[in-house]
This record gives structure tokens, C-alpha cells and sequence, in this order.
């Protein structure tokens, strides 16, 4: 058949599938097709509407660089990533859950030992509310407030860093322009990255949020889980304040991180009580 109608369309472009090889990128494709093509019927997509969202797509691609990933915060403000992740990792009872990763993961951060200090160096400084900009979006300050802990061997870590700040995921660009257009802010609730690893057991990539953020029921990207919200305590004790090595004030927060086993089943405590500290 050569003409097709609007009844007849889906099941043509089916059919030309035949010869994919692949048989998961063919189930991928052909149901891509069949919601894309139900999408446009649900709307009754104008000529107009639809090139308004090519150049929509268009300016997501031209935003890319090697520092600004728009498809993926398109992905992340649409919920996509978040299923993503719901998707793929059944968490069992009692291990720490995953969420976003987020764009601005850094590879090769510096190694830190117990109790390391992650303030060292940053250009930011002073008390809770100064962390202000996501410091990724600062092109000289690449690792900053960032590093790699290792546990020590009762499997314990501990390092100093600034409380996290709420802050905007990136909004310049055409993902800014839908939030806006969707009446959304692009507010993220304060939280830590964390990637979590050790031999044997399941990888975890998540957050530690705050308890007590103002946008924890509105994250832009749908990231909370109600088991990542920490409790940042604050210490008045002068002498534990010494004893770390800090000013007293402080704020802390203990976290352990359960991983799963490789495979599936019970957890194990590998990593226990931080001391963030601001
Ligand atoms: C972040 O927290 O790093 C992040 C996550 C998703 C989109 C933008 C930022
Ligand atoms: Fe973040």
C-alpha cells in the first residue's frame, strides 16, 4: 500500500520494522511510534503546534554543551528520569533509595579520608545559607564541595562541609521557558549527592535532602523520597565543637547509606554516622 490515512498510518510505519535486527530496539521504536501517533491524535496536534515543538527540541539540542545537558533536565523536570529510576531499582526493605543523579556530576573528584574537610578551598565560606549557587554552574571551581570519602575500617565515614541550599536547576534556556509556560518553578529543596559503593553490593546513586526544606513537596525534577530527608541537628557543645575541630556552633548530620547485596535480598550496614558539619 503506498497512501495511507490516519487509520491506516500507525500500522504502516509498524510494519516497516521487520527487518530491525534488534529485537529491543525494535519493541522501543515500534512503541514510540504507537505513542507518539496516539499523542497527536489524543490533541489533534495542529501543523502549527507540531513545528512549534520541533523547534522546541531544536533549541533543547542547541543548548547542549559539555558542561549543559538540556535533555536531560527536560527529562528530569517531566518526571521521565524519576520513572526512570523507579523503573529500574525495586529497593529492598531497608537499603538506601536511589534517585536523580542530576547533570552536574563531576568524574575524578579528590579522594578524601575520614573526617576530611570538603570547605577547604571553596569559594564559598561562613555559615549555613552560604551555599547559595550550584557551584558546577561556576566553571573555575569544578570539584568544589565535592570529593570522594573513603570509609574507615569499621566502615564509618565522616567529613565537614556546608548545609545545603535550595537552589534553581538551570532556567535560561527552553526548559526554563516550559516550566514557565507550565506556571512551574524550577526550585530544587536542598540536598547532598551522594554515590554510594563497596565490593559486592549495589551501587546507589541518591540525595540526602534536609528536613525542613520549603520545596521538598515541589522539587522540580520529583527527586524526594521521604526515606532521603536528613536531619541537620544542631550542636551547641563548645567541647565536642574542639574535639572535632570546629566552631560552635555546628550542625550534624549522621547518615548511614545500606547498600544491597549484589543480586537482590537483605542489606548491610556498610556505611555508618556522618558528621556534616557547618
Ligand atoms: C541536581 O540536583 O544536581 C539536579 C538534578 C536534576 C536537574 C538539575 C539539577
Ligand atoms: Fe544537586
Amino acid at each position: 500500500m503506498r497512501q495511507f490515512t490516519e487509520d491506516t498510518l500507525t500500522d504502516a510505519v509498524l510494519a516497516r520494522l521487520k527487518d530491525a535486527k534488534n529485537p529491543r530496539f525494535k519493541q522501543i521504536i515500534a512503541s514510540a511510534v504507537k505513542h507518539l501517533h496516539g499523542f497527536a491524535r489524543d490533541v489533534q496536534l495542529t501543523e502549527e503546534e507540531w513545528f512549534e515543538g520541533i523547534k522546541f527540541l531544536t533549541a533543547v539540542g542547541q543548548k547542549c554543551d559539555d558542561k549543559r545537558q538540556e535533555f536531560i533536565l527536560l527529562s528530569d523536570i517531566l518526571g521521565l528520569s524519576m520513572m526512570v529510576v523507579a523503573l529500574n531499582h525495586k529497593t529492598p526493605p531497608g537499603a538506601t533509595e536511589a534517585t536523580v543523579l542530576g547533570p552536574f556530576f563531576v568524574h575524578g573528584a579528590p579522594e578524601f579520608e575520614y573526617g576530611a574537610d570538603f570547605t577547604k578551598g571553596a569559594s564559598v565560606e561562613g555559615e549555613t545559607t552560604w551555599v547559595t549557587v550550584y557551584d558546577i554552574q561556576d566553571p573555575e571551581a569544578e570539584f568544589e564541595l565535592r570529593g570522594r570519602v573513603l570509609t574507615n575500617a569499621e566502615g564509618r565515614y565522616a567529613f565537614k562541609t556546608y548545609k545545603p541550599q535550595f537552589y534553581g536547576v538551570p532556567d535560561d534556556g527552553p526548559v526554563g521557558d516550559l516550566l514557565r509556560a507550565m506556571g512551574r518553578h524550577p526550585m530544587r529543596p536542598a540536598h547532598m549527592h551522594a554515590i554510594v559503593s563497596a565490593d559486592g553490593y549495589q551501587q546507589v546513586i541518591t540525595h540526602v535532602f534536609v528536613a525542613g526544606d520549603p520545596y521538598l513537596d515541589s522539587d522540580a525534577v520529583f527527586a524526594v523520597k521521604e526515606s532521603l530527608i536528613g536531619d541537620f541537628r544542631k550542636v551547641d557543645s563548645p567541647a565536642e565543637a574542639k574535639t572535632l575541630g570546629l566552631p560552635a556552633p555546628f550542625l550534624r548530620l549522621e547518615w548511614d547509606f545500606h547498600l544491597a547485596p549484589a543480586g537482590t535480598g537483605q542489606t548491610r550496614r556498610t556505611v555508618a554516622a556522618s558528621d556534616a558539619v557547618t
